[in-house]
């Protein structure tokens, strides 16, 4: 983990409210996994710093690539950086979604991503680096909360939207064409789940990779303190051989195993 100064390279609309803010980082940029995220210190009123955590969309070179939605004092402080700008980055955080090895004699299993908004963020990095080509099945409200597409099909990801307002893609929860795809499955045919998005949405698949046999991971969207495992405001009810504990979503995930997870 690194506490660095970074300066604000690009600035720029991704789509909807969504923006795209890349940020030059030499050891953060190098050293971050799919799935783990920083935490950036955001100049807010009063002078005050707050501290927000998210994904990293891209990463190398020296850069990191943030997608990002102004919900609150935070994020909309963010709307204000420029090219040249400074703001403090913590990271790389957290554990991020497991890769395969590269010398495994077996290729891995066909990979499914599921994404709500900017849950596509991690699952970009993810799809850039994992060493096999599957499908993104993306859901949102509308047609302004579905992003990156373009990019996971230029990887060579066969992609499916669907969106509640049926404005782009199929009508209704990204549920709707997961569950088309997995019923023209083959019985026994075997593949991971990555998800990031909503609760409602990592509980879905969840259920979906339990009733079918399969592994499924999950990255959790919780409130953050100290982002570092020291102020428990990000506590999450666990599964543990049976036992149920308590787990730091910052420290021992944001990704976890979703057959871990208590889901309340
Ligand atoms: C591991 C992780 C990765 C994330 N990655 C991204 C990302 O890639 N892109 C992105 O846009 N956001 C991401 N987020 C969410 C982002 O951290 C929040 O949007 C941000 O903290 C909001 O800060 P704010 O000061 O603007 O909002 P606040 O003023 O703190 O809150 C504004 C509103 O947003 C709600 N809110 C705040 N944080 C969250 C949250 N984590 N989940 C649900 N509702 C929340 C509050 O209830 C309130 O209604 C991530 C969060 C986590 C934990
Ligand atoms: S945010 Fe402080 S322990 Fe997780």
């Amino acid at each position: 983990m690194q506490l660095e100064t970074s300066t604000v390279m690009e600035h720029e609309l991704a789509g909807g409210d969504y923006r795209l803010l890349t940020l030059a980082s030499q050891r953060i940029a190098d050293a971050v996994l799919p799935g783990q995220f920083v935490s950036l210190g955001l100049a807010a009123p009063a002078d005050a710093i707050l501290r927000r955590p998210f994904s990293v969309c891209d990463a190398g070179a020296g850069r990191l690539t943030i997608l990002y939605k102004p919900v609150g004092r935070g994020t909309r402080a963010m709307l204000a950086l420029r090219a040249g700008d400074s703001l403090s980055l913590l990271g790389p955080l957290g554990h991020g979604f497991p890769m395969p090895p590269s010398d495994a004699a077996q290729p891995p299993l066909l990979p499914v991503l599921v994404a709500g908004g900017y849950g596509v963020a991690p699952l970009y990095l993810l799809a850039r680096r994992y060493p096999r080509r599957g499908l993104l099945f993306v859901g949102g409200a509308t047609g302004r909360d579905i992003l990156m597409t373009s990019a996971f099909a230029a990887l060579g990801w066969e992609v499916h939207v669907a969106t509640e307002d049926g404005s782009l893609g199929e009508h209704g929860r990204v549920t709707t064409p997961l569950d088309t795809w997995l019923a023209a499955c083959e019985v026994d045919a075997k593949h991971d789940f990555f998800a990031c998005g909503p609760t409602g949405l990592l509980h879905a698949v969840a259920q979906r990779a339990a009733a079918g046999g399969q592994r499924a991971w999950v990255s959790l969207d919780r409130h953050m303190g100290c982002g570092v495992g020291a102020c428990l405001a990000c506590v999450q009810r666990l599964n543990n051989d049976g036992e149920k504990v308590w787990g730091r979503v910052c420290k021992d995930g944001p990704v976890f195993d979703a057959a871990r997870i208590v889901w309340e």
